[in-house]
């Protein structure tokens, strides 16, 4: 029998990287009211405001071992958080090209790349041991939480949309079984994999890039204004998730991992293929059929995890290509 890995349930908070970090960090230590929380004028993708986010976002979630529940909506940490968001999408949307054509942006999703200068087709070709293990790690801060994000918008749904996302949700949560909830399988990989599984035990080494896809996830979650990004989003994670899958299981079986690393990705590979129709045509379709202006939204959504898988892309191939870690301290 298959014996699966206890997920730790409550992070401590992470180590501060800048004075955006450290006045969210230091105020959740004391009590409410904190005091002026600083003005926002960072870098929307550096390490200090990304992780600065993270950790208001993290208050809806699991919250932090010793922070006081009721922070979740302590107002001036609120008004804090929409300066911090304010800067990071609006980056997020100039950065993208825009649009309102839905099927122009979801269509190359579709298309493999030959021969793909991906991570993926870079671990499945080159990769070594350690450079997956890096993988997992900054991979650790969405899997452990996989799925949680775009819970949020169902009460935002109606009609078919709301059904068919639920059904895929409902595969996401393991069909009604503990061990087969995604981020239960993530767990195992890690511990397999010689890992922590713990619940963002490895915060403190993951570096912004990958720290700002799971804020983009929160954030289109956390906002009905932006129900139809939080849709994109998905559609699109859910198009390039089997074909990176099929990959990354080639790498790991080409580099012997254990079973327990490759079921996570076997687990995809089929699902995903599914939950690619499903987003696309009938949570969609649905959605844009209500709601035609969403359209604008379902690109920004598209294009936002693009950029955003690009740009940790980029950091993960370049570390690589120089022959240094890619997270912030070695494993
Ligand atoms: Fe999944
Ligand atoms: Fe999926």
């Amino acid at each position: 029998m298959t014996t699966h890995v206890v997920i730790e349930t409550v992070p401590i908070l992470p180590e501060p990287r800048g004075p955006l970090s450290r006045s969210v960090i230091e105020a959740l230590q004391h009590d409410p009211p904190p005091g002026e929380l600083p003005s926002v004028d960072a870098d929307p993708y550096g390490e200090d405001l990304t992780l600065a986010l993270h950790v208001c976002y993290e208050l809806h979630y699991r919250g932090f071992r010793s922070v006081r529940p009721d922070w979740e909506w302590q107002p001036d940490l609120l008004r804090f958080r929409a300066e911090l968001e304010r800067v990071f999408l609006d980056a997020v949307k100039s950065d993208v090209d825009g649009g309102v054509d839905v099927a122009a942006v979801l269509d190359p999703l579709l298309v493999e790349q030959v021969p793909g200068d991906g991570v993926s087709h870079r671990l499945r070709d080159s990769g070594t041991v350690e450079q997956l293990r890096e993988y997992f790690v900054h991979r650790s801060i969405y899997h452990l939480k996989e799925a949680d994000p775009h819970a949020w918008v169902i009460p935002r749904l109606t009609g078919q949309a709301k059904a068919s996302l639920v059904a895929v949700e409902f595969d996401e949560f393991g069909g009604g079984r503990a061990e087969r909830v995604h981020a239960q399988l993530f767990a195992d990989l890690l511990e397999a994999a010689g890992l922590r599984p713990g619940y963002l035990h490895y915060l403190d080494v993951v570096p912004a890039p990958a720290i700002a896809l799971v804020n983009l996830m929160s954030m289109f979650g956390l906002h009905r204004g932006l129900r139809g990004a939080l849709v994109g989003h998905f559609t699109a994670a859910e198009i390039t998730t089997a074909p990176s899958s099929a990959r990354m299981a080639q790498a790991l079986r080409r580099l012997e991992l254990p079973d327990a690393c490759i079921r996570f990705y076997a687990e995809h590979i089929e699902a995903d293929a599914v939950h690619e129709q499903v987003m696309r045509r009938d949570v969609l379709g649905d959605l844009l059929g209500r709601e035609p202006g969403l359209a604008t939204d379902v690109v920004l959504g598209v294009q936002a995890t693009e950029l955003l898988e690009r740009r940790l892309a980029d950091h993960l191939l370049s570390s690589w290509e120089s022959g240094t870690t890619s997270l912030r301290q070695a494993l």
